[in-house]
């Protein structure tokens, strides 16, 4: 399925830079055989990732507490200690090693992009600023020896040489070592129509039966899978070498799901591109209605994921006023493609909008339960997941 042309999903811009702005046609495809969902053409990893990339971690509260639990998880059931070796491939601002590294647990992050890499290096994480792949974890087992637990949160979905990875991994691991890593589950996606995790940084979309494929034929075995509400709906994967643990029920109980939801068959994709259409033609209804009767509609989270909506839908800055973030390297420049104006949060509360169009989604929890003034300033919510609709939070 194509959406169209696609700029950078992080690439927020400045006027100057309009003339240069990168698009690819961002197209998906899923294998008939290992049901591997992913991008047709992705833009080179060095466009996304680099020293102005505008993601940082520890945006969210809900975020910090599930990294903080995940972390806590992992230590308690390997019971790793001041002896152990984590790893943490994308570790970004640090925002899980912290937790390692508070327990002197010894830890080393892969983080490509050089600025937030440097956020973690100042707080005092062990941090290596590269891609990780078959050479890096060679490098690593060089200087390090080998890992108790190598892990990665929104990050494996990243990385379009899946081979050369789960090679590093295979190559890294102890023979009792995990692999612990997360993404956005396809599953969700199907069933929510939530089209705007497709975007450059994610290659691919996982399920249970694309990772016991890829990994197979690395000697790495799917032992445990666990599902969790962050992201839109996310998977937690826990691979290891083939017959080193006894594989979880987990695993049975989520293959059996994904067969009962027709992961496998065609026509799933075709409904999914269908909903995906109608879902467009939804939301530009209500948004051409609110432009019409001169509403001011703000956007609300500059997420990754807009950059999709906004330019597979058309949404303009004659639908938008701007988009409100509260992430400073984002803040004052213009979203990729349709270059609305990013203003920070307090632009939002200073003088609400008519109506917020809820771009991250996936913090709704969050963001109704601090937004109740808005609610009562008259103020409505645009959603568009699972349908596109006028609400009241
Ligand atoms: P995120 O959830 O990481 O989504 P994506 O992976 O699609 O980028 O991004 C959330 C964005 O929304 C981030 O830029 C911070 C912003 N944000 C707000 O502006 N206000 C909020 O209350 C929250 C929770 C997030």
């Amino acid at each position: 399925m194509s959406f169209g042309q696609m700029p950078i999903a992080n690439g927020f811009l400045n006027p100057e830079q309009y003339k240069d702005e990168y698009f690819y046609e961002m197209a998906t495809a899923v294998c008939d055989k290992c049901l591997m969902f992913q991008l047709i053409e992705q833009p080179t990893p060095e466009k996304m990732f680099h020293e102005n990339y505008a993601f940082f971690s520890q945006t969210s509260k809900h975020m910090c507490d599930h990294f903080q639990s995940f972390a806590e998880k992992v230590i308690a059931q390997y019971q790793l200690n001041k002896d152990s070796f984590v790893v943490e491939l994308g570790s970004n601002d640090g925002i899980m090693l912290k937790h390692f590294a508070n327990q002197s647990i010894p830890h080393l992050g892969v983080e490509p992009s050089a600025n937030v890499a440097r956020v973690a290096s100042e707080r005092g994480i062990n941090t290596l600023c590269t891609f990780f792949n078959e050479q890096c974890a060679n490098e690593i087992k060089d200087k390090y020896g080998l890992a108790d637990a190598i892990m990665a949160a929104n990050v494996m979905c990243h990385i379009p040489d899946l081979n050369s990875l789960a090679a590093g991994v295979a190559t890294l691991l102890k023979p009792n070592g995990v692999l612990i890593f997360q993404d956005p589950y396809l599953a969700d996606v199907l069933e929510k129509t939530s089209y705007d995790q497709i975007y450059d940084e994610h290659v691919f979309l996982f399920c249970l039966h694309s990772v016991q494929e890829a990994f197979k034929p690395h000697g790495l075995e799917l032992i445990e899978s666990e599902h969790f509400n962050v992201h839109g709906g996310s998977m937690r994967y826990t691979l290891a070498k083939t017959g080193a643990y006894p594989v979880q029920e987990s695993v049975n109980q989520y293959l059996n799901k994904e067969k009962a939801i027709n992961i496998h068959s065609p026509d799933t994709y075709l409904g999914f591109k269908s909903q995906c259409e109608k879902s467009k033609t939804n939301l530009m209804e209500i948004l051409n209605r609110l432009k019409d009767d001169n509403a001011v509609v703000a956007g609300y989270g500059a997420t990754s994921k807009s950059t999709t909506i906004i330019n597979y839908c058309g949404i303009t800055a004659d639908h938008l006023d701007y988009i409100s973030d509260t992430t400073p390297i984002k803040q004052n420049k213009f979203s990729p493609g349709a270059h609305i104006p990013i203003k920070p949060y307090e632009s939002f509360t200073k003088q609400y909008p008519n109506y917020a169009l809820l771009f991250a989604w996936n913090h709704k929890n969050e963001i109704m339960a601090k937004e109740q003034d808005f609610k009562s300033s008259g103020g409505q919510w645009i959603e568009f997941i699972p349908h596109a609709i006028i609400s009241e939070g």
